[in-house]
């Protein structure tokens, strides 16, 4: 048995679309920040004598989790029954994601439970078949996902860039504007995207060097590049997104509001403060430095923006396992 905490990552340069569905295997590689622990996913699996598998999300009977069934055979105990226990303490219908966090939790709980010693690599790799963002969850600090270039995806899988104490002040300010769930799963709005945009062709075209200024923009902790680059790249994202057939869209009137609150604070300042990025959701992700988070917040909101929540997530150290 064994217990394991992860944190969800948020993207600044995107993963949307894949060449492989099954194995979740992205079209682009992608560059993210593991969270700290103010989001947090805790799993707990136990390969301890049962009768049957069991899988317990947040109170609720789910969906047992097919990745076990890989982990249970390479350790060699394909025949032992799972009791799977998962605890996410997300704010309730926030629209926050938590398949990275809850994947990633899953996985470094689950091989040690079964006594497998993988490589971050190898974590890497599972973490990916369950949710694709979930293998830069494994991951702490700054993390690129490689695309890699083989049919079993044994290339594709999440490296540090460099670790959480790199860059201390720098935080995702996530607002929640809006508890709807989404209306379009991104598994579904990705397949419609790659199938139908004629934009996606140049989004894809960009990603190798967008890749690369985003590596550099963390290495060197140039925070103008990044702020400017998050906004761009989450734009070119939700435009090929709306150019999708039928057409996509996860923002809403009052994320639109929230970006142009954050040009003008962008514009006025003599340099950027910081940027948004959207996922597939309303909710802001607001990258800046911790300093900043109080004087964007009271933008917002005196901007006409209807904040509900707000959470400050630094830099997180990747998932941990928790003894006793
Ligand atoms: O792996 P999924 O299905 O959670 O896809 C996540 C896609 C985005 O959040 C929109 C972008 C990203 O790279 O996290």
């Amino acid at each position: 048995m064994a217990t394991c905490v992860a944190t969800p990552n948020i993207a600044f340069v995107k993963y949307w679309g894949k060449r492989d569905e099954r194995l979740h295997l992205p079209v682009a590689g992608s560059v993210s920040m593991t969270l700290d622990e103010t989001l947090a996913s805790r799993t707990t699996v136990d390969f301890g004598g049962f009768p049957e598998d069991s899988f317990v999300l947040d109170g609720r009977k789910g969906e047992f989790p097919d990745v076990i069934g890989e982990i249970r055979e390479r350790a060699g105990i394909a025949r032992l029954k799972a009791r799977i226990v998962s605890r996410n303490n997300f704010p309730p219908a926030a629209g926050l994601a938590s398949s990275a966090s809850g994947f990633a939790a899953l996985v470094v709980a689950a091989t040690d439970a079964a006594g497998l010693r993988l490589s971050g690599r190898d974590l890497s790799v599972l973490a990916r078949k369950g949710s694709g963002s979930a293998c830069r969850s494994v991951v702490g600090g700054f993390a690129e996902w490689r695309a890699g270039k083989r049919r079993d995806g044994s290339d594709s899988y999440a490296e540090q860039i460099a670790p959480a104490r790199h860059w201390r002040g720098l935080v995702d300010l996530a607002i929640v504007l809006d508890g709807a769930r989404k209306k379009m799963p991104s598994r579904a709005g990705m397949r419609q995207t790659v199938a139908t945009s004629d934009l996606y062709g140049a989004r894809v075209a960009g990603m190798a060097a967008k890749i690369s200024e985003c590596r550099r923009a963390i290495i060197e902790r140039d925070a103008p590049a990044l702020f400017a680059l998050v906004m761009r790249e989450s734009n070119n994202m939700h435009a090929v997104m709306l150019d999708t057939w039928p057409p996509i869209s996860y923002m809403n009137d009052e994320s639109r509001k929230a970006v142009c609150v954050i040009h003008e604070l962008v514009n006025n300042g003599r340099e950027p403060v910081c940027g948004y990025t959207f996922d597939a959701g309303p909710n802001p992700h607001i990258i800046t430095t911790r300093r900043r988070t109080g004087g964007i917040i009271k933008a917002l909101k005196e901007g006409g923006v209807k904040v509900r929540r707000a959470l400050v997530c630094g830099a997180g150290d990747g998932p941990r396992i928790v003894r006793g």
